[in-house]
């Protein structure tokens, strides 16, 4: 796979069948953050109202629910399949401002390891909305030495590790200030 050729499009039921063999390649673990719409998605929604569940990504563009933020979901596509998934919010809360961040991601089992979650920070970080928002916090686990190396391989500048109440592992916080920004 080339990371020249992925593309990040916005969600579209057009993309059903390959949104879900990646789902069913993510561990038990891993499946709600494919699903990324918290306590809101669940596998019945993907598999019998995939058209609803599309269209919930729309709506988080204008309004969230209460402890959630509006923010853009896109999706990665190589060779017309779903790679990966990156979401930016477009504002912090109080849990995002400490521990969560501006961009949250995940790339398909099958497909890691090939410079894809790089490349979707990087075109993520390219447009008009992360622009506008200038200085981004990203976030990681302490021991999540991939995702660490995406942030610093797109900017990222170590900040501090904080400790998120109840959960065994530190996370590193880093900020990247895109151009222009002081
Ligand atoms: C973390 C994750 C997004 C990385 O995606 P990816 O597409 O495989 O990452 P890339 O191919 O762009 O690799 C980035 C760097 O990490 C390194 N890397 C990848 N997998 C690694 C691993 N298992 N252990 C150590 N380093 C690893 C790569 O070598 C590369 O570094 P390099 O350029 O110096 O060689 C992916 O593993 C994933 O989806 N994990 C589960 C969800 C998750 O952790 N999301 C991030 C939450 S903060």
């Amino acid at each position: 796979m080339l990371t020249t050729d992925l593309k990040l499009v916005l969600p579209s039921a057009h993309y059903r069948e390959s949104f879900l063999a990646a789902y069913e390649e993510c561990s038990s673990l891993e499946k709600n953050d494919w699903i990324y719409l918290g306590p809101d998605g669940n596998e019945e929604l993907i598999y019998n109202r995939f058209d609803e569940y599309v269209a919930m990504f729309y709506e988080r563009e204008h309004t969230a629910p209460s402890h959630f933020v509006r923010g853009r979901a896109y999706w990665a596509l190589a060779d017309n399949e779903i790679v990966g998934r990156i979401g930016l919010r477009f504002e912090l809360n109080d849990f995002l401002s400490n521990y969560g961040g501006h961009i949250g991601y995940i790339v398909r089992p099958s497909a890691r390891g090939n410079g894809v979650a790089t490349a979707m920070l990087a075109q993520v970080l390219a447009t008009p909305e992360a622009q506008r928002i200038g200085r981004m916090l990203l976030t990681c686990d302490e021991d999540n030495i991939a995702s660490e190396r995406v942030i610093r391989k797109n900017g990222g500048v170590y900040e501090s590790m904080v400790y998120p109440v109840g959960r065994r592992l530190g996370k590193k916080r880093f900020w990247i200030t895109l151009a222009g920004n002081p």
